[in-house]
């Protein structure tokens, strides 16, 4: 065990999931190394106790477990429990934390992120209930890093990831356990296997796409081992350290060859896809792209049919961008719903405190009390138990939907990689004339009020502000600007675009947004401070 003399960082702020740069940031001596001490010098109590270590499988990703487990071992951890390979999706690592009564974990990734030697790379911590760290440590993880001088590490070989079983590492155990398993029967205990592999035996058919990243091999064991479904329907199913050169971002721009296949001739009953590290979700029916928004929505309406959540949900979550359609079926089941700022971690207080049981956000985040995290798998898996018991089609669920509670219309605008100061400047603009456009009028849209969004948090009492502008419209309608907190480069602003119909239920959405679209770009002079014209994403 040796104590390493170190100098500071500047830069390792955790954002809204944790601290993430470029591998070749990472790569710099001692990057890893202080960050991870930082993690340690900010917690109290774990000596002898459990951590939960595990990764997307991106590029540094071995590298970082190894030199993460020999400082758990220097510092004073019992035992690390690490995927094989290195492997642990969000999610699947959340659970692990929580069924092994683990003190923490060390979750490494960058989401959806592409990956490789020039690709990102992010490390976070997370708590005993599984989910990201709060505020209060993030906090004091920035301040240790910023005054770091030293960290402690066990000059050890490296621990072979690929090797079930336990092994010494110092005095403590490092334990490499079947990354699948304790979440394979985490899902067999909420949804109903029997139904859904019925269904699948009946001939339904699905495809879900894996975009070379985490969730391949859960897919696998889950859909075409457990669930029946035919072999083939999972794809780019073997975690790649690059990720095949793909951004493992389940939206219509990266996924798109299976949004082709959804929108095709020979679309099967049900496409879906995760991304780098498992806990995001695209859903398509044949034919039909369900916004992250309105799944959400349909998932909290319908959950009561799989065996998890029979008993009905306590509350429902949303994130402040996501749209109101959840909030309708809240209403409709007399449940409390809850909008909370962007970030999966403010959803925790309100889950530990038993007050919401399904969370989402229009970022392809949906989840529930199952864990701290979003899960895309379960989210796969939520829908499939629902189809198996309602026997519809995902579109005529999504259209009885709308019939009862009204549809949102929904969109997200990115403008990714603009200038910082631009943006800065944009936000700034729209915060100026956030006391002057409540009554204005533009075109058939009179704006009824605008604020910066903020969050009192009603569990922890805690307060956030500058979530997000908020243009809100005399009809319903709602526009939503931020900046991204995930980006690696330059500023990302993000456009969200609400109306609500409650008798046009088949639009476009493009058509059913057309002048709020506009409106977005004049409100807020986007091609002055940005000089696009037009966004880089649509989603
Ligand atoms: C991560 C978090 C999500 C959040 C998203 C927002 O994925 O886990 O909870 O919604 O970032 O990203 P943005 O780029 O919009 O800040
Ligand atoms: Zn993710």
């Amino acid at each position: 065990m040796t104590t390493v003399a170190t100098t500071p960082f500047q830069d390792q702020k955790p954002g809204t999931s944790g601290l993430r740069k470029k591998v070749p940031h990472f790569q710099q001596r001692h990057y890893v190394e202080n960050f991870v001490q930082s993690i340690f010098d900010s917690l109290d109590g774990f000596a002898g106790r459990d951590l939960v270590i595990g990764g997307d499988g991106r590029f540094f990703n071995r590298d970082t477990i190894q030199t993460a487990m020999k400082m758990a071992a220097a510092n004073g951890f019992g035992r690390v429990i690490v995927g094989r390979g290195g492997i642990l999706s969000t999610p699947a690592a959340s659970n692990l934390i929580r069924v092994r009564e683990a003190f923490g974990g060390i979750i490494l990734s960058a989401s959806h992120n592409p990956g490789g030697p020039d690709g990102d790379f992010g490390i976070k911590y997370n708590a005993a209930n599984g989910g990201p760290a709060p505020e209060k440590i993030t906090d004091a993880i920035y301040a240790k890093t910023r005054s770091i001088a030293s960290f402690e590490i066990v000059e050890a070989p490296d621990v072979d990831l690929d090797k079930l079983g336990t092994v010494k590492l110092g005095d403590m155990t490092v334990e490499v356990v079947d990354p699948v398993a304790e979440y394979q029967a985490l899902m067999e205990r909420l949804f109903d296997f029997p139904a859904i592999r019925a269904m699948f035996a009946g001939g339904f058919r699905m495809r879900f796409d894996a975009m070379s990243a985490v969730t391949g091999p859960y897919a696998h064991a889950i859909l075409e081992g457990a669930l029946g479904a035919a072999p083939g329907t999972v794809i780019n199913g073997t975690p790649l350290p690059d990720f095949g050169g793909h951004h493992p971002d389940p939206n219509l721009v990266h996924a798109k060859g299976i949004y082709d296949l959804a929108m095709g001739p020979d679309a099967p009953d049900l496409c879906a896809a995760s991304d780098g590290d498992g806990d995001r979700n695209l859903i398509i029916g044949r034919g039909l792209f369900v916004t992250p928004s309105d799944s959400l929505a349909a998932l909290s309406a319908n959950a009561h049919l799989a065996p998890g959540y029979k008993a009905g949900l306590k509350g429902i979550a949303r994130s402040m961008p996501t749209s109101a359609a959840a909030d309708r079926v809240a209403e409709a089941k007399g449940l409390k719903s809850y909008e909370t700022p962007t970030g999966w971690k403010f959803f925790g207080n309100l889950l530990d405190a038993g007050l919401a049981t399904i969370c989402g956000e229009e970022s392809a985040g949906t989840g529930s009390d199952h864990v701290r995290e979003k899960d895309g798998l379960w989210a796969v898996l939520l829908w499939l138990n629902i189809l198996a018991v309602r026997q519809e089609s995902v579109l005529a669920i999504m259209r009885d939907h709308w019939r009862t509670y009204g549809r949102n219309y929904y969109a997200r605008h990115d403008y990714e990689e603009v200038a910082s100061e631009g943006a800065n400047a944009l936000m700034a603009g729209l915060r100026g004339q956030l006391a002057s456009l409540p009554g204005r009028s533009f075109g058939a849209l009179t704006v009824q009020a605008a604020d910066d969004f903020s969050y009192h948090d009603p569990v922890d009492g805690s307060d956030s502000a500058h979530q997000g502008i908020r243009v809100m419209f005399a009809d319903g309608s709602r526009i939503v600007y931020r900046l991204s907190g995930t980006g690696t480069a330059g500023a990302t602003l993000r456009v969200y675009i609400e109306r609500f119909e409650g008798e046009v239920l088949d639009l476009e959405t493009g058509d059913a947004l057309r002048d709020l679209i506009a409106l977005s770009r004049e409100l807020a002079e986007i091609e002055r401070h940005t000089g696009r014209t037009e966004p880089s994403v649509v989603t």
